[in-house]
C-alpha cells in the first residue's frame, strides 16, 4: 500500500517523539479504515449457478429421513426461496448499519464491526464465532449489549462490541498455510489493544471461535480479563469416562451428554474431512452454491434446537441462506475449511487449567454438540458462573438471543477494570 511521502513523514516525526516521551515501542498505523460490505455485483451469478443446479426428481433411498445428511425436499425447498424470496441487496444493507472496519495486522486484513456503548466504563467484549458461522452470528446481540442494564442491586452495566471475522472467513484475509488459533488470538489481543486502544477487555467465543478465546484466556492474562464461552476448546468425556471422574449428571445433563454422543458417533464426517482434505472439499464446493447449502445447511439444521426458527430463535432458513450466501459470496469456503487442518490439536483431550486469575463463564444450551459439566469446565479455568438453558443448541446467539445476551451481561458482576 502506497502511502503518500508527507503523511508517512508526520507519522515517523509523531512516533520518533512518542518514543522519547514514553519510552514505549511505537506501534504502526495499522491502517485502520472504515468499510462497507458490497458483494452485490457477485449476486447475479450466483443466482443463476442456484437456478441451473438440478437436484434428483424423487429421493434415491426415500424413507430414511434426516438420518444420512439433508433432505432431500429440504435441499428443494431453500433452493426455490433462495431464488424467489431471499434477498441479498436488503440483508447487505441491514448489515451495513453496523460500524465495520478493516485493520492491517500481520500482514493480515482483519475486518471487524466495532459498535461503542454511550455508556461511560463500557466493557470491551470481543465475540468470536467459529464454522460454518461467520461474524453475523452475534447480530442480534449488539444492540442490546451497548445499551445499559441493571444486573444486580446498584450494578449495571453496557459494552463496547467487538466482532471479528476470523483469518480466512468473510472479508478477512486468508492466513499464511501454518496458521493456527494461538497466532489468531495474538492478532486479536492486538487488534483490542494496539488498534483499538482498549487495555483490558473481555472475550466470548463459541465453536472454533473458543480455540482463540481461551488461548487469549490463558496466554494474555494481562488483557483477557473475563471470558464467556458456550463450547470448549477440550474434547467432551463419554459417559464412561465421566463416570470415572465421579461426575453425576442431571436429567438435562444427561440428554446434553446424549447429544455429544450422537454427534461423536454419527456427525463427525465432516470435522476429518476437513482436517485431512480441505483442499478437496474446499475446491469441490468453492463454485457451488447449493452444495456449500448442503454441507453447512446440515450443520445449522442438525447442531440446533428442533424449534429453531419458532419462538425467539432467529435460525430461520432465511438466515441460512444469509450464511451460505456470505460464504459463497465473500469467496471463503476454502479457507474456512482449512481452520480444522491447520489446527489439528484444535480440541486436546488433555484437560488443563487456564493460567490466569481471571473470571470463566459458561452457558450450556440443551440442543449443544458438545457438553462439559461445571466440573470439567472448572478444570480449565476460573469458573465463577455455569448456567444451563432449555431452549437453544449449537448457536445460542441466533438461537436464545434473550439468555445469551442476559448471560454476557453477567461478566459485569465479576469485571474489575
Ligand atoms: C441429525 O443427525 C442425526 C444423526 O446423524 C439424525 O439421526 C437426525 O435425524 C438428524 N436430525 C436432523 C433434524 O437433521
Ligand atoms: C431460472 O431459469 C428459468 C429457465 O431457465 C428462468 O425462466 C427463470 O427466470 C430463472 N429464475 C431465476 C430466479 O433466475
Ligand atoms: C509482510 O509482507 C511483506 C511483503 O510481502 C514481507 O516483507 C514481511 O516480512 C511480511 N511481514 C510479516 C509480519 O509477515
Ligand atoms: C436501573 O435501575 C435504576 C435504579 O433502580 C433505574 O432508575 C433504571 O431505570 C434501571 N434501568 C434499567 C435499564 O432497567
Ligand atoms: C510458518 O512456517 C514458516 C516456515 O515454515 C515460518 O518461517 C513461520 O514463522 C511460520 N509462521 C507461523 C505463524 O507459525
Ligand atoms: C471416585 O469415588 C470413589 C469412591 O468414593 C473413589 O474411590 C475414587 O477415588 C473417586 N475417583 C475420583 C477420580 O475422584
Ligand atoms: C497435559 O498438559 C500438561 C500441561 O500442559 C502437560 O504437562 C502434560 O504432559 C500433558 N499430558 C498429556 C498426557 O499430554
Ligand atoms: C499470567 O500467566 C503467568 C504465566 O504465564 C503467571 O505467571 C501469572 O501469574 C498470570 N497472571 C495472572 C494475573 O493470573
Amino acid at each position: 500500500m502506497f502511502v503518500p511521502f508527507i503523511q508517512y513523514l508526520a507519522f515517523a516525526l509523531l512516533s520518533i517523539r512518542g518514543a522519547e516521551c514514553t519510552g514505549l515501542q511505537t506501534t504502526p498505523s495499522f491502517n485502520l479504515r472504515p468499510f462497507s460490505i458490497d458483494l452485490s455485483n457477485r449476486v447475479p451469478t450466483m443466482l443463476s449457478k442456484i437456478n441451473e443446479t438440478q437436484l434428483p426428481d424423487l429421493p434415491e433411498y426415500p424413507g430414511v429421513g434426516s438420518s444420512f445428511g439433508i433432505n432431500l425436499d429440504t435441499l428443494k425447498s431453500f433452493q426455490q426461496e433462495w431464488l424467489t424470496s431471499f434477498n441479498w441487496e436488503k440483508e447487505q444493507s441491514s448489515i451495513n448499519q453496523f460500524n465495520h472496519f478493516e485493520a492491517t495486522i500481520e500482514n493480515l486484513t482483519i475486518h471487524f464491526i466495532h459498535e461503542k456503548s454511550k455508556c461511560p466504563n463500557a466493557i470491551p467484549l470481543l465475540l468470536l464465532h467459529g464454522w460454518p458461522s461467520s461474524f453475523l452470528e452475534f447480530v442480534p446481540l449488539i444492540n442490546q449489549l451497548v445499551q445499559r442494564a441493571n444486573i444486580s442491586y446498584g450494578k449495571s452495566v453496557s459494552f463496547n462490541i467487538i466482532v471479528p471475522s476470523l483469518p480466512g472467513f468473510a472479508f478477512s484475509s486468508p492466513p499464511p498455510a501454518n496458521w493456527t488459533v494461538v497466532d489468531t488470538a495474538r492478532v486479536f489481543n492486538t487488534l483490542m489493544t494496539d488498534v483499538l486502544g482498549y487495555s483490558t477487555f473481555a472475550v466470548h467465543g463459541t465453536d472454533f471461535g473458543v480455540g482463540p478465546a481461551y488461548v487469549l484466556y490463558d496466554q494474555y492474562n494481562k488483557t483477557t480479563r473475563a471470558a464467556h464461552l458456550v463450547f470448549l476448546p477440550f474434547f467432551p468425556l463419554t459417559p464412561t469416562e465421566l463416570q470415572a471422574l465421579n461426575i453425576t449428571l442431571s436429567p438435562l445433563e444427561e440428554f446434553e451428554e446424549q447429544r455429544f454422543i450422537e454427534w461423536d458417533t454419527f456427525g463427525l464426517g465432516y470435522f476429518l474431512e476437513q482436517s485431512t482434505k480441505p483442499n478437496t472439499l474446499g475446491l469441490a464446493l468453492y463454485d457451488n452454491p447449493i452444495g456449500q447449502l448442503a454441507w453447512i445447511g446440515e450443520k445449522y439444521i442438525n447442531g440446533s434446537d428442533p424449534r429453531a426458527g419458532t419462538g425467539g430463535s432467529l435460525l430461520n432458513s432465511n438466515e441460512i441462506l444469509l450464511s451460505v450466501s456470505l460464504y459463497y459470496l465473500s469467496q471463503c469456503f476454502v479457507s474456512s475449511v482449512y481452520i480444522y487442518a491447520q489446527n489439528p490439536g484444535g480440541f486436546s483431550t488433555n484437560y488443563t487449567k487456564a493460567r490466569t486469575d481471571a473470571p470463566l463463564l459458561f452457558s450450556a444450551f440443551k440442543y449443544n454438540i458438545g457438553f462439559w459439566p461445571p466440573a470439567l469446565v472448572a478444570k480449565v479455568g476460573n469458573l465463577v458462573s455455569y448456567r444451563n438453558h432449555y431452549v437453544g443448541g449449537h448457536f445460542p446467539a441466533l438461537e436464545n438471543p434473550s439468555a445469551l445476551i442476559a448471560d454476557l451481561r453477567e461478566i459485569g458482576t465479576y469485571w474489575t477494570d
